[in-house]
């Protein structure tokens, strides 16, 4: 049997060996194309190549792309599980030309790699064709001999192929597999087309156009060729099965799901087995080149396709969590081919367990309000919108989760309700997926890059230096001069400004003339990942395209980014040391009074974590050891271990960056691949103080910190606080935090002394001696009037029933005095209620603080005034009411 990285290898040879040069799969995230979700072609890292707007890597290039389609122009994962060819993961093995060689040579390979160097019998090969493409006819006709009905003309958009609704596109030449007459269905074009008797195993794109919006809107400046063939269903042919999941990697995969699920691949359940098999190959490649789950955009694809997945293993009584534990098996499986995968191992696993332990707390209940709201139903019930909203909303089912729960019961979902509840988070996230809306103003870009190549960075070395006015743009469009006042952009041929890229914030600066010229530069940007472009405004003179210029950037400002930078490679370290292999860098910003870290971790950092790492950073800055840089191919950069950004596209050469001290085997203590500049010395990082931890995503925490300078200003400010502090104390700043804490208990004590006094002093009442007034007599009746400041409101009701206990028989009132405002209360014992009611005792006190009402009951009844000052007023009112009532 031949292994499918067997056939993965033997193609890219076969083409290697035909001057293609072998490119590696560029990351499944499409670096530089705004337009699409995911890379879902071989050709997808070459669009710019085809439209002529770079140069290719070669004239002739081979590959096995890994290839996404879940989400976007092209999508099935509906149908996975249910079918023997759909996959959300795919590998492309393809061949391109870029103005090289066209249709004859294109159809030679492909008939020579399957014929002769792979032995498929022709017998089973047939081919189609666009309908008026006659070349192509008559080139496979001379090459087969086939007969004229096994060269099938195709008129529909199944033979014109395009990347996506933008970009380039052309007729195609498929060529199909004929499994046999025990399968059912029939050649392409036929009514049994649908059937799966034959398999569409290469196609070939004659590339000639580029489309915008699906419309042709020009010929590619070469005819090109693009071809794609499926590994999995190539190497079902090679293997003799008929099924793309009867290959061997999903037969170890599957194999895997059944031994840890304990459920065989069989029934019901084999649909179960392929969708996890499946979707651990996309979730995993797709963590492996940094996309994470979330609630938008790409990472919601991602979310969509893990969920899917952990409800079938739910489904298969998988009573732990799964899919991390099936991911040992794919990396022994390709990690071969995609060392993406082995460096991305831990924290694959590590996202996919904590992201079915959370999936799986809704999903029970979830299932049930499924089970409810569908009980009733038969085959062709539809579940309402709304339902299926729920379930996304409170239980986290996306939307096809759902229909694919339903689909065994022949049940459908309202899809229009459901669109219409999510409309408004829709337009959210497609908001947010379409970026920053930079890619209309990138014409101008692509132009100059193509007229003048890119800028030469000459700022690792120096920050001056000379240059020529390669182009001046202004408002979007390129001008050729700029004049006193005119806030422009200005590239030049070779500069010292770092652009902004890669987390660090572009050089600020002047350009400048010994003819007058003098231009602000208040940022350099990147575009292209090529072009730095220096953005600011002319102050004095003028400038002109061809112009010889002075360049010199704000040295110091640099010097304080160069320490931030470094540093954050160092925390990357320190973080890795402390948390463990899961952190990965999630993006930085390195600006030049402070930075901050993103990070994967599941959880806070601890007061102690965090002190570590402070710790451990500070002492590799003391170490001071020289800081390197190499360059080396990105494969030597990785095996000499460096820490590799995932998901970004490097050239032929990388820059190594290591730092700090030598440990096991000679390896520094920092390794990373970074295009940024650094220190010459960790020493000239100075200090390094983390300032705030927080979280920026589910699963992703951020850093700020400062160094040098900045740092020891916020220390000394620190600083200057305790002292404060401890003079206010008359203490030391040592002995401050004790006095403090001292403060605050005393203060406590003090208010609890405080209350008691209060009580004590109500209490006091009854002449004995104590400090409260003596009862009064008013025409036989005893009344006890008194205004206490600062009693607290709730002490009121209390100390009028003690009161109540020690008189006997007898009418008391209390006002409390807080902020200006009263709070006044009346009691009456009960032998006197027939005689007085406290409600209008207090509501003749009440009127006399300015207040209105008062309520409760005869015993006892309380209100409240604005007027405090007039406390004294409601114990008279009450005087006179006792008196009047006497009288
Ligand atoms: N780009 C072509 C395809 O994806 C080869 O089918």
């Amino acid at each position: 049997m031949t292994s499918t990285n067997d056939i993965r290898r033997s193609f890219l040879d076969y083409f290697g060996s035909s001057d293609h040069a072998e490119v590696a799969s560029a990351p499944l995230v499409p670096f530089s194309d705004p337009t699409l979700m995911f890379v879902n072609a071989g050709m997808v890292p070459f669009k710019n190549a085809f439209t002529g707007l770079e140069t290719p890597p070669a004239p002739r290039a081979t590959s096995s792309q890994k290839c996404v389609r879940a989400g976007g122009k092209h999508n099935d994962l509906d149908n996975v599980g249910y079918t023997a060819r759909h996959h959300t993961f795919f590998e492309m093995l393809g061949n391109f030309s870029f103005g090289d060689y066209f249709k004859e040579q294109a159809i030679d390979h492909a008939w020579t790699l399957l014929t002769k160097e792979w032995g498929l019998d022709p017998e089973r090969l047939l081919v189609t064709v666009y309908h008026t493409d006659d070349e192509a006819f008559d080139l496979w006709k001379k090459r087969t001999g086939f007969a004229d009905e096994k060269i099938i003309r195709i008129p529909t958009k199944d033979n014109f192929w395009a990347m996506g609704s933008d970009g380039p596109c052309g007729p195609c030449s498929e060529i199909f597999y004929d499994h046999g007459d025990h399968i059912w269905g029939g050649p392409p074009g036929s009514p049994e087309e649908d059937g799966d008797r034959f398999v569409e195993i290469w196609n070939l794109v004659f590339m000639q156009f580029t489309q915008e919006n699906d419309e042709i809107v020009g010929d590619l400046p070469k005819p090109s060729i693009d071809t794609g063939m499926g590994i999995e269903r190539v190497a079902a042919v090679m293997q003799g099965v008929h099924d793309n999941y009867d290959t061997d990697t999903f037969k170890a995969l599957i194999g895997a799901s059944e031994s840890l699920t304990g459920v065989k691949a069989e029934g019901d359940n084999t649909a179960s087995h392929r969708v996890i098999a499946d979707h651990l190959r996309s979730t995993s490649f797709l963590l492996a080149d940094g996309v994470l789950p979330s609630n938008e955009g790409r990472g919601y694809v991602l979310r969509r396709i893990m969920r899917r997945a952990m409800r079938h293993a739910h489904l298969l009584g998988a009573k732990d969590p799964l899919m991390h534990r099936l991911v040992p098996e794919l990396v022994s499986e390709m990690g071969a081919a995609y060392p993406e995968l082995v460096r991305g191992q831990p924290l694959i696993q590590e996202v996919l367990e904590r992201e079915e332990v959370q999936f799986r707390r809704t999903l029970d209940k979830g299932l049930r309000l499924l089970d409810d709201a569908t009980a009733d139903m038969g085959e062709g019930g539809t579940l309402p919108g709304e339902t299926a909203f729920k379930l996304y909303d409170t239980y986290g089912f996306p939307y096809d989760l759902t229909e694919d729960a339903l689909r065994g019961r022949g049940i459908a979902v309202d899809k229009e309700g459901f669109d219409a509840a999510m409309a408004e988070q829709k337009a959210k996230a497609r908001e947010a997926w379409k970026g920053s809306g930079e890619a209309a103003n990138e014409e101008v870009w692509f132009d100059i890059a193509e007229r003048a190549g890119s800028t030469e960075f000459t700022g690792y070395a120096s920050t001056t230096g000379e240059a020529e006015v390669v182009a001046i743009v202004k408002d979007g469009a390129e001008v050729a001069s700029a004049a006193e006042g005119e806030e422009v952009i200005i590239l030049t041929n070779q500069t010292p400004f770092y652009g902004e890229s890669g987390g660090q914030t572009g050089d600020a600066g002047r350009i400048w003339t010994p003819e007058g010229l003098e231009f602000a530069v208040e940022t350099t940007n990147k575009p292209l990942g090529r072009l730095h472009t220096h953005v600011g405004k002319v102050g004095k003179g003028s400038v002109a395209v061809g112009d010889a210029v002075h360049l010199e950037i704000d040295a110091e400002r640099r010097d304080r980014i160069r320490a931030n930078h470094s540093a954050t490679h160092l925390v990357h370290a320190a973080l890795r040391d402390r948390l463990g292999d899961h952190v990965t860098q999630k993006g930085s910003l390195v600006s030049d009074d402070r930075f901050r870290f993103d990070f994967s971790h599941p959880k806070p950092m601890t007061e102690d974590d965090i002190a570590v790492v402070e710790a451990e950073v500070n002492a590799e800055i003391r170490a001071n050891e020289q800081v390197s840089t190499r360059l080396m191919t990105p494969d030597d950069a990785v095996a000499a271990g460096a820490l590799a950004l995932f998901g970004e596209k490097y050239g032929d050469e990388v820059r190594v960056l290591s730092m700090g001290s030598k440990g096991e085997g000679g390896r520094n203590y920092s390794v990373e691949l970074c295009g940024g500049t650094h220190v010459k010395a960790t020493g000239d990082i100075g200090l390094f103080k983390i300032v705030s931890e927080s979280a920026v995503s589910s699963g992703v925490r951020r850093i700020e910190a400062l160094t040098g300078e900045a740092a020891r200003a916020w220390l000394v400010a620190r600083d200057e606080a305790v002292r404060a502090i401890a003079s206010a104390l008359k203490t030391s700043p040592d002995e401050a935090p004790q006095r403090v804490a001292a403060l605050v208990d005393e203060r406590k004590r003090l208010e609890k002394e405080l209350a008691e006094a209060k009580r004590a002093l109500a209490l006091g009442g009854g002449g004995s001696g104590d400090a409260g007034p003596a009862d009064e007599d008013i025409g036989g009746i005893a009344f006890s009037g008194q205004v206490i400041d600062g009693l607290n409101p709730k002490e009121l009701r209390p100390l009028l029933d003690e009161a109540k206990t020690r008189m006997g028989s007898g009418i008391a009132a209390i006002c409390a005095v807080n902020d200006g405002k009263a709070a006044f209360a009346c009691a009456v014992t009960d032998d006197l209620t027939h005689r007085f009611s406290a409600v209008e005792l207090v509501r003749a006190g009440v009127e006399a603080l300015g207040g209105k009402g008062g309520g409760g009951r005869a015993d006892m009844a309380q209100g409240g005034g604005p007027d405090g000052s007039k406390a004294q007023d409601a114990l008279a009112a009450v005087r006179e009411a006792l008196a009047r009532e006497n009288a």
